[in-house]
């Protein structure tokens, strides 16, 4: 194996509160600052990845017996998933950093939960939740943050409602706080999903689970696969097949019984960007990103910057836990602006911030096309991207739903406060760039990054950077 520098990283889970170590954002936002300070250097491993963290609970929610999970990614979208599923009939224990234990309630035994599912900032968690409780019945009140109350639900509560869900209650425009009342028996669909959404299709399969007999989702382009993976490895069947150029029919059938299982969480790829930008951008970096997941469904942001120039090599690529994993070793290098085609973005539709602020870097114009989704993540990340970029001198327009970013090859000016609207990516990606840039970036709070990535101040400590908060 290559390594690029003698320094090992590694930090602990910060400090939580509350029942599983949930801390909250409530309180006063806490700007941090990052300022250019010499080459990253050195090894690290970013935490587990969030979707399959989430998937793992829920999984273990529905299965009977017992489930175990190794690096589980303990960041707070993802202990309220945990939380919710403990509401639902789980019961869940921490044994380690990483290590936990479900006890399934199985599918059809999910007791009602006594209070309101408070999901916080999570998106996945709620969506995928709804799926699962509204399934069954039961009533479930959803709830969430400022972010949260401001993202669209019709996406799922429109086929749940097919499927059988009463909606008792909802706020304005299809969003939470909503309640939702199960069927007595759920009733099995055929859905072609609105929009390139892995939410929406496991939202949808999940509830199948509790429905009697086939339950078949269209989607015109394929997204990440990890509940069709995660349904085999607990034992249900499902078949794939092959829709139009780019899409895929995903049948599942209702009322498999699912067996507790073990689940090995790889490397978040969408958390690795963020150590993988800033060495591409900062003069003289040399680091490896140990044992990221390389499924191909979540790859597109390494595909772009090898197409920009890259120096990103995939060592000893390896199967963990039913995914190809990779080592990835990164250089700094100059980058030139690329045309990023809309079908790409389902494989990188969390990375869009942190290309950006690649391409500022970049030889020329990097133009990001097809980028409506990115309107209704935890913040309209088209319009934060955009503000954030204004704020760093770094010239770029929205045509329609593309983003064009005009590099200045290698000089940034930087300065200047970047808004984050609760949003843990934009935060990240605009200290990534103050690395990088001639004056200090600051982000106006840093409290999200807690949501998917904990230890992101301390890794990148670790390579070197200098980030302050
Ligand atoms: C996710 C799907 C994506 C992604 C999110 C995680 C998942 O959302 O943005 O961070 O785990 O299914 P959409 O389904 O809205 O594209």
């Amino acid at each position: 194996m290559t390594t690029a520098g003698p320094r090992v990283t590694s930090a602990p889970v910060q400090p939580h509160t509350g029942v599983f170590g949930v801390s909250h954002a409530d309180g006063e936002p806490s700007p941090v600052t990052a300022k250019a300070e010499g080459a990253l250097k050195g090894r690290l491993r970013v935490p587990g990845d969030k979707s399959i963290s989430h998937r793992s609970l829920i999984f273990g929610l529905l299965a009977f017996g017992e489930t175990q999970i190794e690096g589980l990614l303990e960041g707070d979208d993802v202990l309220r998933t945990a939380e919710a599923c403990r509401a639902l009939g789980a019961g869940i224990t921490r044994e380690a950093e990483g290590r936990w234990r479900v006890r399934g309630a199985g599918i059809g035994g999910l007791t009602e939960p006594a209070g309101i599912l408070d999901f916080a900032n999570a998106g996945t968690g709620s969506r995928l939740m709804m799926g699962v409780a509204g399934s069954h019945p039961i009533t479930s009140t959803f709830d969430g943050d400022a972010s949260l109350r401001k993202r669209p639900m019709r996406r799922i509560l429109d086929p749940l409602s097919r499927m059988g869900v009463t909606v008792v209650s909802e706020a304005e425009g299809g969003r939470v706080p909503l309640t939702l009342r199960g069927p007595k028996e759920t009733i099995p669909i055929t859905y072609e999903t609105p929009a390139a959404s892995a939410q929406i299709k496991s939202a949808i399969l999940l509830a199948a689970l509790n429905a009697p007999g086939r339950t078949t989702v269209i989607e015109r382009e394929a997204t990440r696969d990890h509940t069709e993976r995660m349904l085999r490895h607990f034992g249900a069947r499902v078949d794939v097949a092959p829709h139009g150029a780019d899409g895929r029919a995903i049948t599942l059938e209702g009322q498999p019984e699912l067996r507790g299982s073990t689940v090995i969480v790889p490397s978040d790829p969408s958390s690795a960007a963020f150590p993988l930008v800033a060495a591409l951008i900062t003069p003289g970096s040399d680091i490896v990103i140990e044992g990221v997941m390389m499924n191909p469904l979540r790859t597109g942001l390494i595909t772009t910057l090898m197409e920009m120039g890259a120096a990103i090599e995939r060592l000893n690529e390896r199967d963990e836990g039913g995914e190809t994993v990779a080592d990835l070793r990164v250089q700094a290098s100059r980058l030139k602006g690329v045309t990023v085609p809309a079908a790409r973005a389902p494989s990188m539709i969390d990375e869009y911030p942190i290309l950006a602020v690649a391409a500022s870097f970049a030889e020329g114009t990097t133009r990001m096309q097809g980028l409506h989704e990115l309107r209704v993540k935890e913040s309209d990340r088209l319009a934060a991207v955009a503000a954030g970029l204004g704020e760093a001198g770094v010239p770029h327009r929205i045509e329609g739903d593309d983003l064009i970013v005009e590099g200045a090859g290698g000089t940034v000016a930087g300065g200047g406060t970047v808004a984050t609207h609760l949003d843990h990516r934009i935060a990240m990606s605009f200290l990534v760039m103050g690395l990088a840039t001639r004056d200090p970036m600051t982000v106006d709070d840093g409290r999200m990054i807690q949501t998917s990535f904990p230890t992101f101040i301390p890794l990148m400590r670790g390579l070197g950077a200098a980030i302050r908060d």
